[in-house]
């Protein structure tokens, strides 16, 4: 396993006791009743995980990027839920702030993300623009000291809970990628309004919806970076929140095979538990192999990051090695539990059903292999 500093493992460690008092006990519960826990999601805040990584002129604590990376992926190993909740936050909404963001959006909207007293969500997608982001069809037109947004988002993570959405709408409908722009929209804005929640396979204790824009006016203080930009602003904020749906992934993986390991070793079966079975040593092996390459993976892309270097390769690289990863991992342990794998009172079936998102979102897998490959045909 990638050694940790102190701080990381000081930081594992908090998340680790708070999960174990406050998720834990009711993580089952809240996945089957589809329950969004806007109280648990604030003490999670409160923990402090959104302060790690910015700069203390935002209220951050200035640590470095890995100590956030890993306080995320231990709170996956409980909730992932709750976990792509703050990584919509943070990797989503902070990142570009603090990139594009003009003092007085920072003052507003960044300041109480880093506080972790807002939730901040992400409004890319549509019914035709998915892994074609650059087909976005909403549009902003300028009026005087307004834009007016007209059009529909869709699958947008923390819906109807975040006090900021930075949508991404066509200022120039003739310039392709170059013609969409990024603007920061709040709830009280008249005629934005909320669909009621996707239903889901995974992911049932984060939130998930459509938002509608009709005639939305939003002030031009609100343009996050220039006109055109939003296509390079969305692209920026997903290179790092692709890292934390490696952290996730890695995080449901090596929770799979920590529930693994310990139902092995108690159920009997023809006279001895599993685990003296060569065929569980040897699932359980390779489980734990891919765990170990996938969090170097991570790391690699956490330091590339951290440390100042590019990382739109590198996260691409672990996002998608990661979640096939936490999905080949999450199945197999599913299969050593046998029938009570599939039985949604015991945790493996909810982290297998939560990995198959990571294959999906903030970008498909599909869309990972066209940045790599892009790379590599340049
Ligand atoms: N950073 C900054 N700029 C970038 C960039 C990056 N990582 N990647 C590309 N760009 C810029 C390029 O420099 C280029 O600009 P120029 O023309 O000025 O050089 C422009 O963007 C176009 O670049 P490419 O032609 O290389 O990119 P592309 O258009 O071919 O990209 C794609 C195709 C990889 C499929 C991309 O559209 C993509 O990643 N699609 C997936 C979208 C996605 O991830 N959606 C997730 C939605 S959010 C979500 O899932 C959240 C949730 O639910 C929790």
């Amino acid at each position: 396993m990638h050694p940790l500093t102190a701080t990381q493992k000081a930081w594992q460690e908090k998340v680790n006791a708070f999960c174990r008092e406050f998720v834990k006990p009711t993580v089952i519960e809240r996945d089957q009743a589809q329950i969004f826990d806007r109280q648990l999601v604030d003490k999670v805040m409160a923990l402090g995980i959104p302060q790690i990584a910015w700069p203390k002129e935002y209220g951050g604590l200035g640590e470095d990027y890995i100590s956030y990376m890993v306080a995320l992926k231990e709170l996956a190993k409980f909730d992932d839920g709750l976990a792509i909740t703050l990584s919509v936050c943070m990797g989503l909404c902070c990142e570009p702030l603090v990139r594009f963001g003009t003092d007085e959006q920072k003052e507003k909207f960044l300041k109480p993300l880093v506080a972790g007293k807002i939730l901040g969500s992400f409004a890319l997608t549509e019914k035709e623009a998915g892994t074609d982001a650059s087909g976005v069809q909403t549009m902003a037109v300028k009026e005087g000291d307004f834009y007016v947004l007209n059009g529909q988002k869709t699958y947008i993570t923390n819906s109807g809970e975040a006090g900021m959405y930075i949508v991404f709408a066509k200022t120039d409908p003739e310039a392709g990628a170059k013609g969409i722009s990024a603007f920061i929209v709040t709830p009280d804005m008249d005629g934005f309004t909320v669909e009621k929640r996707d239903p889901m396979m995974g992911l049932h204790t984060s939130t998930c919806s459509g938002l509608n824009f009709k005639d939305v006016k939003v002030p031009a203080a609100n343009l996050l970076g220039n006109e055109g930009e939003g296509y390079k602003i969305a692209m920026y904020a997903l290179d790092s929140s692709r890292i934390g749906v490696a952290a996730q992934a890695t995080g449901l993986a090596e929770a799979a095979l920590a529930h693994a390991i310990a139902y092995t070793k108690e159920r009997v079966q023809f006279g001895k538990p599993l685990s003296k079975f060569q065929n569980t040593q040897f699932q359980l092996a390779d489980m734990a192999i891919k765990v170990e390459a996938a969090n170097l993976m991570l790391h690699n892309a956490g330091r590339d990051k951290a440390e100042g270097r590019p990382y739109t390769i590198s996260a691409s690289m672990a996002k998608k090695f990661c979640s096939d990863m936490a999905m080949e991992v999450t199945t197999k342990a599913v299969q050593l539990f046998g029938g009570y794998g599939f039985c949604e009172d015991y945790p493996v079936a909810r982290l297998m059903r939560n990995a198959k998102v990571t294959q999906i979102y903030e970008g498909t897998n599909e869309a990972q292999q066209m940045v790599v490959g892009g790379s590599l045909l340049r």
